[in-house]
């Protein structure tokens, strides 16, 4: 199936506005200070699972790197739509990439 097709599992998710459940859980998140969050862009934004896993931590206090990869679009809004599930981290920068070394 073309994940065109709107009975794609990436589409009903996105449409669904669904909290998509995340794999795992960060164990020692309170160790870490700065995180780097990378990303697909789906219709101009983060799939919903990365709100869920956002919305999975405390982000006080956290350096944030986001990262996005995608077909063409830039990163967009994409940070912003992220901003409620990631409050009190300091966002050090939003960024297409289209290469490993263009993250750190
Ligand atoms: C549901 C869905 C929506 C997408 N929406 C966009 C989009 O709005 N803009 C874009 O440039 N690419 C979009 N893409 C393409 C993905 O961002 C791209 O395939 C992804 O970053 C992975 O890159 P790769 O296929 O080269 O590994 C979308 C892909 C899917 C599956």
């Amino acid at each position: 199936m073309k994940w065109t097709n709107p009975l794609a599992r990436c589409n009903k998710e996105k449409f669904g506005k669904k909290d998509v459940p995340v794999a795992g859980k960060i164990e020692n998140w309170g160790d870490y200070d700065t995180v780097y969050l990378g990303f697909p862009i789906w219709y101009y934004a983060a799939p919903n699972v990365i709100n869920t896993f956002c919305k999975g931590y405390d982000w006080h206090g956290k350096t944030l790197h986001i990262f996005a990869t995608s077909g063409s679009s830039g990163i967009g809004k994409s940070a912003e739509k992220l901003a409620p599930y990631i409050e009190g981290a300091n966002i050090a920068d939003a960024k297409r990439v289209t290469s490993a070394s263009e993250i750190v």
